[in-house]
């Protein structure tokens, strides 16, 4: 079961502009681009880096420290020197309403 939460408002969200949030104790990066918006956790599976400091860019965001770039809907890193994935979870819009789920990995 994946307990979905309401963790901001669609209209705060700013295009291109990650916004960082704590769901039960879990970092998030909130990424409101290209018309949707992702979740994707908040720490680089490279080093203990915050990626909503990041770059957003054609549906990745870059990590600012070694510039691995994370794919938002799989959150599968492009290149070196991340070569681990980080999580991914589902998001839900209800009307003005951003809801994450990190119970459950998408
Ligand atoms: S800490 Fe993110 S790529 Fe190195």
């Amino acid at each position: 079961m994946s307990e979905f939460v309401k963790v901001a408002a669609l209209s705060e969200l700013e295009e291109d502009t990650p916004k960082r949030v704590e769901i039960d104790g879990t970092p998030v990066s909130l990424v409101r681009t290209e018309g949707e918006v992702f979740a994707i956790n908040d720490i680089c599976s490279h080093a203990n880096v915050s990626l909503s400091e990041g770059e957003v860019e054609d549906c990745h965001i870059e990590c600012w420290l070694h510039g691995s770039s994370f794919d938002l809907r799989t959150g599968k890193p492009d290149g070196l020197p991340a070569t681990r994935p980080v999580p991914v979870y589902p998001v839900k819009i209800e009307g003005d309403d951003v809801l994450v789920s990190v119970t459950q990995e998408s």
